[in-house]
């Protein structure tokens, strides 16, 4: 047991020492996550049409976006010969972590009185086993807020009722939801991230919860930024009043084991932090999985 306690850690601080920032191709994937890789690879030309008709559609709606791209109006004909990093095929059993809660509300913006950077997140939801997006997939998150700390958890791991940034909604005929949440915080020994699960055929408690476990989990992933906007958002109140120690992506065990893959693709919603950022990212499921959920608490 020592010596297998002992060598991701010897690997891990050879990997940081000799290859910053470039390491992720140094861990192994497992064999699951490399199978629904190249599942997800026969759907690129699929996912990249879809990214594009959302461009289009987030554009439309928030124009600030619009005036920042190269001034062009028509949607480029799509160019990917690969899953892009903003698409998530992470593997999935490994991801859950301690902090899921059964049942959170039902609802598209999971923010309650917590104070951070407004983001604004559109998920897109493809179905690999048929490439086509994904109707009616109950897309739900969970995050820390601005100074690192999980809704529902005290920081003995006491669960509570606070319900804030968790939750989600059913993303739509398109295979699409926008859920707006805060830019995440970080805790000691994670970088920042949120937690996703996708679930098909969930039903609805009549209290507008969500039932945890009555349909089918697709996939448990986990969503990552890019280190400069980790930098910006962190530098800024509330965030600066953390106790927490801040790790960097290149130093996140659990995030090189996800393959590095599931990257938020970021934009700001206006010329301050404060009017908010933008992200959208493609979760790659396989929908004739059944993950199953190993947290018992409840909501
Ligand atoms: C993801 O891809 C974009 C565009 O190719 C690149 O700018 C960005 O740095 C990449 N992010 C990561 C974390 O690899
Ligand atoms: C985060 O949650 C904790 C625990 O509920 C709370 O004490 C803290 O004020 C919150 N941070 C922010 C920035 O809202
Ligand atoms: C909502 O309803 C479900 C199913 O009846 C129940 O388990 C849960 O405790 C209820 N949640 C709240 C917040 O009332």
């Amino acid at each position: 047991m020592r010596f297998a306690f002992l060598s991701p850690l010897l690997a891990f601080a050879t990997l940081v020492a000799a290859h910053p920032g470039e390491h992720h191709s140094f861990v192994r994937k497992s064999d699951e996550l490399i199978a629904h890789e190249l599942m997800a690879r026969k759907c690129a030309g699929a996912i990249a049409e879809f990214e594009n008709q959302r461009r289009v559609a987030r554009e439309a709606k928030h124009p600030y976006l619009a005036r920042r791209q190269t001034p062009t109006t028509t949607a480029p004909t799509p160019h990917y010969t690969t899953i892009q990093n903003s698409t998530c095929v992470t593997a999935v059993e490994l991801t859950e972590g301690p902090y899921y809660i059964r049942n959170e509300y039902i609802r598209y913006d999971l923010r309650e009185n917590q104070g951070g950077v407004t983001l604004v997140l559109d998920v897109g939801v493809i179905d690999t086993t048929t490439c086509r997006p994904f109707p009616n997939a109950f897309v739900e998150l969970w995050a820390v807020n601005a100074t690192g700390f999980y809704g529902g958890y005290s920081p003995g791991g006491n669960v509570h009722t606070d319900t804030f940034l968790r939750g989600g909604q059913f993303t739509n005929e398109n295979g699409i939801v926008e859920l707006t949440t805060l830019f995440p915080g970080y805790y000691t020994g994670r970088t920042s991230h949120i937690h996703a699960m996708i679930h098909k055929n969930a039903q609805r408690n009549a209290n507008g919860t969500i039932a945890s476990g009555s349909g089918q989990v697709n996939h448990i992933g986990q969503f990552f930024f890019d280190e400069s906007w980790n930098d910006r958002v962190f530098s800024t109140a509330p965030y600066t009043n953390t106790r927490e120690i801040r790790m960097y992506n290149n130093q996140d065990w659990i995030l090189w084991q996800g393959g590095a893959s599931a990257f938020v693709n970021t934009e700001p919603l206006g010329a301050a932090l404060t009017d908010g950022l933008l992200g959208y990212i493609t979760v790659a499921v396989d929908g004739s999985k059944n993950y199953r959920i190993m947290n018992t608490n409840v909501m």
